[in-house]
């Protein structure tokens, strides 16, 4: 399959929150990735319901919701009721991951695991019979802009071989310092997503940023 873009509007404008919004949509991306955070999981509040309904309102892609939260299970049918296709939890975050996967499928959404950058892919192998997604952590979660780490690519690759040995189809989406030096290699390594915040929204044209990452020239 060709690769998708999820554009991550943790790096837009949020005073131009419409505007950033409506980029998304006449643009190429495939989805929209809105990253929640609580200041606990990770150190840094983003938005939350109010900001996620509206944008429901204005976005024409699948929300790609990803929670840094500790606790999910609290809000998962309320994720679900402000619109979310894609709902991805934190590994680390929790305590019994089979159950929480269960109730996001239960509730009609795609579900995803993500993985920290000092979390080891090996410990999926007895929760991906149940995910949709997995999500590599190729920064350490909490803010837009930071470096790209590269022992990414041997994750990406080692689950990769996991995937396709086990026979399962699940996609591989990676979030953290993705742009146009990475995307590429990134791809090639087996990832099906590419989250993009500084790389597409600092851009002086955004909508061409998240063109160039899905044709990758
Ligand atoms: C980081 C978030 C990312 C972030 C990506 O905690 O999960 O989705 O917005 O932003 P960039 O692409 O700027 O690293
Ligand atoms: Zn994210």
């Amino acid at each position: 399959m060709d690769h998708l873009i999820s554009p991550s509007l943790l790096a837009a404008d949020f005073a131009n929150l419409g505007n950033e919004v409506g980029m998304v949509n006449e643009s190429v991306a495939d989805w929209l990735h809105l990253d929640i955070m609580d200041g606990l999981f990770v150190p840094n509040i983003s938005f939350g319901f109010p900001v996620l309904e509206r944008v429901k309102e204005l976005t024409a892609k699948p929300m790609d919701v990803h929670l840094m939260i500790v606790d999910p299970d609290r809000y998962l049918t309320r994720f679900r009721d402000a619109g979310t296709s894609i709902l991805t939890v934190q590994y680390e975050a929790c305590t019994h991951l089979h159950r929480t996967v269960t109730a996001i499928k239960e509730l009609g959404m795609k579900a995803g695991v993500a993985l920290n950058p000092h979390t080891p892919v090996s410990l999926l192998k007895n929760i991906l019979p149940y995910v949709d997604l997995v999500m590599i952590m190729s920064v350490n979660p909490g803010f837009s802009g930071q470096k790209f780490i590269q022992e990414s690519y041997n994750k990406i690759e080692v689950l990769r071989e996991m995937i396709d040995s086990g026979g399962y189809e699940i996609l591989i989406e990676v979030d953290g310092g993705v742009d146009m030096d990475n995307a590429h290699k990134l791809v090639k390594a087996g990832a099906n997503i590419l989250v993009a915040g500084a790389s597409v929204f600092g851009a002086a044209d955004p909508a061409e940023a998240i063109q160039r990452l899905k044709l990758l020239i």
